[in-house]
């Protein structure tokens, strides 16, 4: 039986970062993962490939939109779906391998195959039993069911089935206009789908700034997006090569249907915990199948711990690299500390979406006194030059200390730009403090830079 300081169970963003950490602060590391590869799913089969794809169908947008007025003519390039899901699994296996090379660097046992802890201090894999004064569960989570839906992963597919499909559907309906419908349903737009979005609420990006969604949907939808708002999906149905979903309107209980060659079912993500037997440990879970863990990411079993999105939060997977490290660094005896208040978020699409902090619903609801400070991209000359003039930066502010509250962001390299917002955030910056740095002429920071001047006396190209 080997022994080790820590096994960390689960190898996705928060297991592989919390593995490095532990193993670099000295701590006797494996990492159980039960996949061909490490990385877990945001490597796998979310963040790293559909990154791929959207990279591969801006470029085909930008040859087919922008390159003419640039002088750039000739042939556009014509789609060979084939190669362009070649490209995105080379993405995926220099990535996995990139992990697999870390571990080997810091001396971190891969342990192969699925784990379960008969007891605490005990991880078991196959046959064999491994020792472990700390457990880490980092097990993530997996696609939300929907009554009614059943994925196949051929003609009603998850964001899983999604990034490897036969062929680019004539018609792909989403189920859901969060952030994985709206980043895979841009993809299949620009690849030539007909591409409509179903949406329970009547706004798209739930808990986004109101003014960013609004602004958001409306540039999904000239960019040939649908949308059917405020509409419960009931169901969905396949005969041959059609599928069929039920849905019905909110606001008078309508019933409609509408066919597609593909659904894709984007309707948010669920813990993942099966198998480990935390049920027979007495390890407290919430309703909504979370693992509770306290400030120190310790359960109420001593020495197990868990972090990333099988516990409270955003399913993000920076927000998980960040518990991981810090429950590495608490296990090292150090004092560490994550700050939920800025945890940027960020939507691939094109244009991109960020966001860090309050939005102006939240401060409304809270009563706080505030300013927005506003500015366009149309008033930059790098996004200008790039036909990246549409969308804006809308900063927050506390009213009067001028304290930074929030930011959120519409516009090219969006999820980059929120950044340096987050840095001000972290060191209790002013607007102004953002304001009176100097930033390199032309860059789109340099939005960011005037929407803080609008926060005080005015932005200088608005
Ligand atoms: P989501 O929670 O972002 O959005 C799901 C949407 O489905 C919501 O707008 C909801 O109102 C809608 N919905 C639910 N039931 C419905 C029904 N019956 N009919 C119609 N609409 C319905 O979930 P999503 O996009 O599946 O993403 C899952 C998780 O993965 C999220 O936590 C997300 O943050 C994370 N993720 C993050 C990415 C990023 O940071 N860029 C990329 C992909 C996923």
């Amino acid at each position: 039986m080997s022994a080790y300081d820590v096994i960390i169970i689960g190898s996705g963003p928060g297991g592989y970062v919390s593995a490095i950490r532990c193993a670099q602060l000295g701590l006797k590391t494996a990492c159980v993962e039960g996949r061909e590869t490490l990385g877990g799913t945001c490597l796998n089969v979310g963040c790293i490939p559909s990154k791929a794809l959207l990279h591969a169908s801006h470029m085909l947008h930008e040859a087919e939109h922008n390159f003419a007025a640039m002088g750039l003519k000739g042939k556009s390039p014509s789609v060979d779906w084939k190669q362009m899901l070649s490209y995105k699994d080379d993405v995926i296996a220099q990535n996995t391998k990139g992990i697999e090379f870390l571990f080997k660097k810091n001396k971190i046992d891969w342990i192969k195959g699925w784990a379960t802890i008969p007891e605490a201090g005990k991880v078991k894999v196959g046959d064999t039993t491994y020792e472990a004064k700390n457990i880490v569960v980092a097990t993530g989570s997996e696609v939300s069911t929907l009554p009614g839906v059943k994925v196949d992963e051929k003609m009603v597919v998850s964001s899983t089935g999604a990034l490897e499909l036969n062929k680019i559907p004539k018609k792909l309906v989403v189920i859901g206009a969060g952030v994985i419908g709206l980043e895979l349903g841009s993809v299949y737009k620009r690849l030539g789908s007909e591409v409509t979005v179903i949406e329970y609420l009547n706004a798209i990006t739930p808990g986004m700034d109101g003014e960013i969604q609004k602004v958001f949907q409306r540039t999904l939808k000239k960019q040939g997006l649908e949308f059917i708002m405020g509409a419960a999906v009931q169901g969905v149905t396949t005969k041959g090569n059609k599928a069929t979903v039920t849905y019905k309107l909110r606001k008078n209980d309508s019933e409609h249907t509408m066919d597609a060659d593909t659904v894709l079912l984007a309707t948010g993500r669920r813990p993942f915990t099966d198998g480990l037997g935390l049920e027979a440990l007495g390890v407290e879970i919430s309703p909504r199948g979370q693992i509770k863990t306290d400030g120190h990411y310790a359960t109420n079993i001593k020495g197990i711990y868990a972090i990333g999105d099988a516990i409270d939060g955003p399913m993000l997977a920076h927000k998980a690299e960040d518990e991981g490290m810090a429950c590495a660094e608490g296990l090292a005896g150090q004092k560490p500390h994550v700050n939920y208040g800025v945890i940027p978020g960020v939507i691939y699409t094109h244009p991109e979406v960020s966001t860090v902090g309050k939005t102006e619903e939240q401060l409304k609801e809270e009563g706080r006194d505030y300013k927005v400070g506003k500015f366009s991209f149309m008033g930059n000359g790098r996004a200008k030059a790039n036909f990246a003039g549409d969308g804006f930066v809308k900063l927050l502010v506390d009213a009067s200390t001028d304290r930074i509250l929030g930011a959120h962001i519409i516009g090219p390299m969006a999820g980059d730009l929120i950044h340096e917002v987050c840095v001000a955030m972290e060191f209790g910056a002013a607007a102004e403090d953002l304001a009176r740095t100097c930033h390199a002429h032309p860059t789109y920071s340099e939005a960011v830079r005037e929407a803080a001047l609008a926060c005080g006396d005015g932005a200088i190209h608005a």
